[in-house]
């Protein structure tokens, strides 16, 4: 593929590492043909870090040389054009930063779609992957109450982020039930697992029932969450303060080198994540 360059309000990366999302597997077998059909030949990635080489017109607040993580497209590449980005805090690897721009922008987006004060009981389906750890971790550190639900392996895991841990499978709404006893104020649904009338139940009110990966929770009175008109950066950002003080952890779990990307797709459509995957780039 020819390098990409960078136009106005865009920067251009010499990627060090790509995070890999479900999103680019989803693309590639053609599960959203519908709505973002492919080009082919088509690069891959949304998330990468590095070093920053090309400052598009109307680009004040970064310079050549900076080290950057954000969002763009084709990221798993030696080059990559951002669309947004912020700065990689100080004592944070740039692989590491790599993995966090989609949970970072999607975990404080939903935050805010919930609208859980302190004190209030949230439950989180697929609590220990990339989205689910940093909503456990913000929502805990705003004095959130989080049931999280995740695989028997991951409950230790979730104990350690802060929420209440427990499984999923059958008799979820009776284990998370007896597990808030004051009732729970609203539900987040990252795992996409078809239990969206179970967390309706659970809440008493669909309009407390947020998915990111079921877009049947419509037909329940639920809403689903998509990144559309997000302010991208902001979240960046916001996300790399809380790194920096010391109240999120997004560890990457496995990288891959850039010949790799294929079995770093193939783990992340197991579903069954706990950290980041990344693509590292020579
Ligand atoms: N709409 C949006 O804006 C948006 C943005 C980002 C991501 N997403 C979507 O959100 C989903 C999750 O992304 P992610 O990066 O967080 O994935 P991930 O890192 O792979 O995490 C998936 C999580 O789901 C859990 N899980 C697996 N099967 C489950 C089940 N049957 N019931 C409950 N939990 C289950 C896993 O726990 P165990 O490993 O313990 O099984 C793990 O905690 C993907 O489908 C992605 O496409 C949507």
């Amino acid at each position: 593929m020819p390098p990409p360059h960078a136009g106005p309000g865009r920067i251009r990366i010499a990627v060090a590492a790509a995070g890999v999302n479900a999103l680019e597997w989803k693309l590639r077998a053609g599960q959203l043909r519908d709505v973002r059909p492919l080009e082919l030949p088509s690069g891959t990635g949304g998330d990468a870090a590095g070093r920053v080489d090309e400052v598009g017109e109307g680009v004040t607040d970064v310079v050549p040389g900076d080290t950057v993580f954000g969002s763009g497209t084709d990221t798993y590449a030696e080059h990559a054009v951002l669309t947004s980005w912020a700065p990689v805090p100080p004592g944070a690897s740039v692989v590491e930063a790599a993995g966090w721009p989609t949970p970072f922008e999607t975990g404080l987006r939903v935050l805010e779609v919930l609208t859980a004060p302190p004190g209030a009981t949230v439950v989180v389906n697929g609590a220990a992957g990339g989205v689910g750890s940093v909503v456990v971790q913000v929502a805990r550190a705003r004095g959130v109450r989080v049931v999280g639900v995740a695989g028997a392996d991951n409950q230790d895991h979730l104990a350690a982020l802060g929420a209440v841990p427990t499984t999923y499978g059958p008799g979820l709404r009776e284990r998370v039930a007896a597990l808030a006893p004051d009732g729970v104020d609203a539900a987040f649904d990252v795992a996409g697992s078809g239990v969206i009338p179970e967390l309706v139940a659970l809440t008493g009110d669909p309009s407390r029932v947020v998915s990111i990966a079921d877009f049947s929770a419509p037909r329940y009175g639920a809403l689903v969450s998509t990144g559309v008109g997000s302010d991208r950066a902001a979240a960046l950002r916001e996300g790399a303060r809380l790194v920096a003080a010391g109240s999120l952890v997004l560890p990457v779990t496995a990288t891959y080198p850039l010949d790799g990307a294929a079995a770093a797709q193939r783990r992340s459509a197991t579903g069954h994540g706990r950290g980041r995957l990344v693509v590292t780039v020579p």
